[in-house]
């Protein structure tokens, strides 16, 4: 049975976590493949908030194993306080493992990526969240980058940490005029947290690969969206990793067929942090009202996210990209008590209709959204749990969504708690391949 990829379709925050904890029940093994700790997950468990950043959102469903992938850059500090404060709520993590692949950030890739953040000018700035991920991927592709396995060899690893912390310490100190990082302070530190991590590392590849073979459930959880991802999103205002299906088979180790089956996350509206075009972006008291009522300030860094309309032009080329099967649709509920709801399906750049997401960010600054204003409705759908007991105007909304997206929407949640959510029709069969693709 091959395995399904829960991706964002938007600029990150579209309720993945919530909805991958849904989907997580019938799972065997939850699967992270790229980004690191600049990753927020909310999962709101009865009055229970947690928010995971690297540790997969399987981890609060019963015995689930949960593999953190060879494409994932792990923090090792802020992956231990993530484990020991989830044990310490009672949630037992035995069963989540950490690639021996996977690459590691340290407090130098942190210290670069704020540094550089706070030296560029308004216009360089991405708002990145600070977390190293920039920094710790440049050195993986640069091919310096030190692994989690490494951290097992303590020569080998004294050896390549110095060469890392030498260079580190030169840019932060002569281009950036900061305070050099301590080399025994990091390598002992690493060393500490190795040990308390070591009987979680696995060569997850081999364990994945098995479970394809085996027919089990596998579900690959994406962080950040499409349009943050830096190949397809908007460069340089995107994040260092493939964060669409296109990161799964490098990022988990393993083959193209394991991925059964697409299924992308949207919210209602849209938002997006940090730095970056926005299209269809409100501002003022509008975006203010939007942001209020859908509680959008970030799930890592706490900022207010930027908010506007539904970018139906955008969702398209995100579910061409990842060949999306089904939609799950989140936060309707926050649309409630809106007069009409205004949706953007193309865009228009001086006399020209366009129809395809533009990779030029010049001609995305000239262009403006072409609005269609549907109906909105006023009734509380927090508790409903089938699409006939929704308002036929927010039925009506769906059906806009899913004829201009050209997939079903397959999974609704309409309010923040895990019970707020329900199924319909490919959504039944998830794992039922032919269901969901045909
Ligand atoms: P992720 O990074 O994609 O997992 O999303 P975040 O957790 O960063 O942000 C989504 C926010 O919306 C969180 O605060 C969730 O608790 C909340 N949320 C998720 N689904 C819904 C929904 O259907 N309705 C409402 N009102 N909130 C939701
Ligand atoms: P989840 O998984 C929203 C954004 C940052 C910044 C850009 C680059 O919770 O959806 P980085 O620190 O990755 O170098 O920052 O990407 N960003 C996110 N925005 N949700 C996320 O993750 C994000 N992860 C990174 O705000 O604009
Ligand atoms: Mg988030």
């Amino acid at each position: 049975m091959p395995g399904v990829a829960i991706t964002g379709l938007q600029w990150g925050d579209e309720g993945k976590g919530k909805v991958i904890d849904n989907l997580a029940e019938d799972a065997e093994h939850v699967v992270r493949y790229q980004g690191g700790a600049n990753a927020g997950h909310t999962i709101l468990v009865g009055d229970e908030k947690y928010v995971l950043h690297v540790v997969p959102a399987g981890v609060l469903q019963k015995e689930k194993s949960c593999v953190i992938g060879n494409g994932v850059v792990v923090d090792l500090e802020g992956l231990c306080k993530e484990l020991s404060d989830l044990e310490a709520r009672g949630v037992n993590t035995d069963r989540v493992y950490l690639s021996d692949r996977a690459h590691i950030v340290f407090p130098f890739h942190k210290a670069l990526d704020a540094a550089r953040e706070t030296a560029a000018s308004d216009e360089n700035k991405i708002g990145t969240t600070k977390r190293g991920i920039g920094p710790c991927y440049a050195d993986k592709v640069a091919r310096i980058g030190i692994r989690v396995s490494e951290l097992y060899k303590k020569d080998l690893f004294k050896k390549r940490l110095r060469r890392l912390v030498d260079e580190k310490n030169t840019l932060l100190e002569k281009v950036y005029g900061q305070d050099p990082i301590d080399f025994d302070e990091v390598y002992n530190s690493s060393l500490e947290l190795a040990e308390k991590l070591k009987d979680r590392v696995r060569d997850t590849g081999v364990i994945l690969q098995e479970a394809v073979r085996k027919d089990e459930r596998v579900l690959f959880e994406g962080a950040q969206g499409v349009m943050l991802d830096v190949d397809h999103g908007t460069y340089p205002y995107v994040t260092s990793s493939n964060a669409s299906v296109c990161g799964i088979t490098a990022g988990a180790g393993v083959p193209p067929r394991a991925i059964g089956t697409s299924i992308g996350v949207i919210k209602a509206y849209c938002t997006r942090v940090g730095d970056g075009p926005f299209p269809t972006e409100l501002h003022g008291e509008e975006g203010e009202a939007l942001r209020k009522a859908g509680n959008e300030f970030g799930a890592t860094t706490g900022r207010p996210r930027r908010c506007g309309h539904l970018d139906l032009l955008q969702v398209r080329y995100a579910v061409n990209l990842c060949g999306v099967r089904g939609l799950a649709l989140t936060k309707l509920d926050v649309l409630s008590g809106k007069e009409k709801i205004k949706v953007t399906i193309a865009y228009k750049c001086e006399d020209e209709i366009i129809t395809e997401f533009p990779a030029s960010l010049d001609l995305l600054k000239r262009c403006t959204p072409v609005y269609r204003e549907l109906a909105g409705f006023t009734e509380d759908i927090t508790d409903v749990k089938r699409l006939e007991d929704l308002p036929l105007n927010a039925r009506r909304y769906i059906e806009f969504i899913e004829a201009n997206a050209g997939v079903p929407v397959i999974f609704l949640s309409t309010g923040p708690k895990r019970s707020q959510f329900f199924r319909r029709g490919h959504g039944e069969q998830l794992w039922d391949v032919d269901h969901v693709s045909q």
